[in-house]
């Protein structure tokens, strides 16, 4: 057999770009008919005080979603910053409040699909091609009091209702969808339930409990099954209204290494890749739960409802395109293995990684290694949809924001997907975390920055949100312009 194999750099359409979320980046939370969304509920927080979730919107507390960086109403501006540096894909979200206010009315709200046309033809106007979330996080809160979230099947009628509307009103212009963002996270890390739209009863965002009883278990499980559904059948419409659509899904890149070499480690990290990342993966990939999950379920004492029906459902709307994030890596050991419920604390620390300013472990080749592993299980065309670190950054005296981390970050995760390129890996395209700076989702700060813009605000919500470029900034233009081959080893970002 001759070898074919070598390849070197960057597809010619490789799509570089930027990552942001509505909740995070928009603001105007109650604007032009929009409704509540779980998030305009979460608080801000820190590293040591978790984000609240409140039953009504407290003046005592401030709101970040309320505020975000402003983008509803900079969007053009913020565009063209992302043109500037040669974006060829945008990847944003819908808020679905925006055009369900409540998520179970009957007509959508015109102002809220209007606000997006303008967004999309914005971006189409550079000849950025947006990539769209469907759900980043942002259920209408009237679903999660009425119907108590995803836990309620109806939730699949309106979530299609919804997804009708988009591939409907958006035909044309947006070609890419993902359905839920980081599926994976809310239910099977027993976290962040509010993904799902479950207001956690401690009411507190993360909710690190390991006693949960096995009926809350089976209401979470069957939450997700119902998410499952709704994508599979988003993703069979989407491609009844225009074949060209591509579905994806969108996956928190979960990667454990045994904490050291005894066979009991090498088997705790096994277990915490297969129930963190690809429990969801295969049913949204292969169409099916992974044979291991009847034990899961039956070791859980989870109990759920899953008719022949939705079998069906699931194994004819697989995704076309597989998207995660990957910020870290972690470690997994027998001895802690206390397997879920641990809330933030999402696995061991790796004690040979260096660690961003927020404690994450940074792990490059780990990028490398979690591509290779998902290829090989599923080969479908990847795509890298947040990768980044969160720092602290500030106008420097000469005027500037050197943000280094920032570029070194990014550079040691480029060389990497570049490796797994080489390796034979089908990658399309690689959107940061984030485009601009925007409101942490775990912590609800300003301050842990992630973009190439620096946005003037902080924590409270003061500030101009005017916009200034970081060193980041120019380096990634850079970079774009080489398609990833000049990578700025030997200079600052300028
Ligand atoms: C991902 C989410 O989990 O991580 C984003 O999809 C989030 O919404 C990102 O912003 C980084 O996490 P954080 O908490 O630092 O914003």
């Amino acid at each position: 057999m001759q070898n074919k194999r070598k390849k070197t750099g960057f597809p010619e359409n490789f799509l570089w770009g930027g990552a942001t979320a509505a909740t995070q980046c928009e603001g105007a939370w109650n604007v032009d008919g929009k409704g509540e969304t779980i998030l305009d509920h979460c608080t801000a927080g820190d590293r040591e005080h978790p984000r609240l979730v409140t039953e009504n919107i407290d003046s005592r507390y401030f709101y970040p979603t309320h505020t975000g960086c402003r983008e509803y109403e900079r969007y053009e501006e913020d565009i063209a910053l992302y043109a500037e540096m040669g974006f060829r894909t945008y990847r944003t979200s819908i808020n679905w409040a925006r055009i369900y206010p409540n998520g179970d009315d009957k007509e959508p709200n015109r102002a809220g699909i209007e606000h997006y046309r303008k967004l999309f033809e914005e971006c189409r106007k550079y000849g950025i091609e947006p990539t769209v979330t469907m759900t980043h996080y942002d259920i209408p809160w009237n679903l999660c009091v009425k119907y108590g979230g995803w836990a309620n099947p109806k939730l699949i009628e309106f979530f299609l209702r919804y997804a009708r509307t988009l591939f409907t009103e958006y035909k044309g212009l947006v070609k890419r969808w993902l359905t839920f963002n980081e599926i994976n996270f809310g239910t099977v890390t027993y976290g962040e339930i509010v993904t799902s739209g479950i207001i956690p009863a401690s009411g507190n965002l993360y909710i690190d409990d390991p006693d949960v009883t096995s009926e809350e278990l089976s209401r979470r499980f069957q939450a997700l099954h119902h998410e499952f559904v709704a994508s599979a059948k988003a993703v069979t419409l989407a491609h009844e209204i225009d074949p060209e659509n591509q579905m994806g899904c969108m996956m928190c890149g979960f990667l454990y290494y045994p904490l050291t070499s005894r066979p009991e480690d090498a088997a705790a990290a096994q277990k915490d890749m297969n129930i963190w990342n690809y429990y969801c993966m295969d049913v949204m990939c292969k169409g099916k739960y992974p044979y291991w999950a009847p034990r899961f379920w039956e070791e859980k004492g989870i109990t759920l409802h899953i008719t022949d029906e939705d079998l069906e459902i699931l194994k004819k709307g697989t995704v076309d395109l597989i998207t995660f994030s990957y910020y870290k890596s972690d470690c997994s050991s027998a001895e802690a293995a206390k397997d879920l419920g641990k809330g933030t604390n999402f696995g061991l620390p790796n004690p040979r990684l260096k660690k961003t300013q927020w404690g994450w472990g940074i792990d490059p080749s780990g990028l490398r290694y979690l591509l290779n592993e998902f290829y090989s299980r599923y080969e479908k065309p990847m795509m890298i949809v947040e990768n980044g670190q969160g720092e602290y950054n500030e106008i420097g005296e000469d005027g500037k924001i050197h943000d280094q981390g920032h570029i070194e970050y990014l550079r040691e995760h480029i060389r990497a997907m570049k490796k797994a390129l080489e390796d034979g890996v089908d990658l399309i395209g690689y959107t940061t975390w984030s485009a601009i700076d925007i409101v942490a989702a775990s912590t609800g700060e300003m301050k842990k920055r992630y973009g190439f813009i620096y946005v003037d605000a902080d924590d409270e919500g003061n500030g101009t949100y005017d916009r200034f470029r970081k060193d980041s900034f120019y380096w990634y233009k850079r970079v774009i312009e080489s398609n990833g081959e000049d990578l700025g080893d030997d200079e600052r970002g300028e």
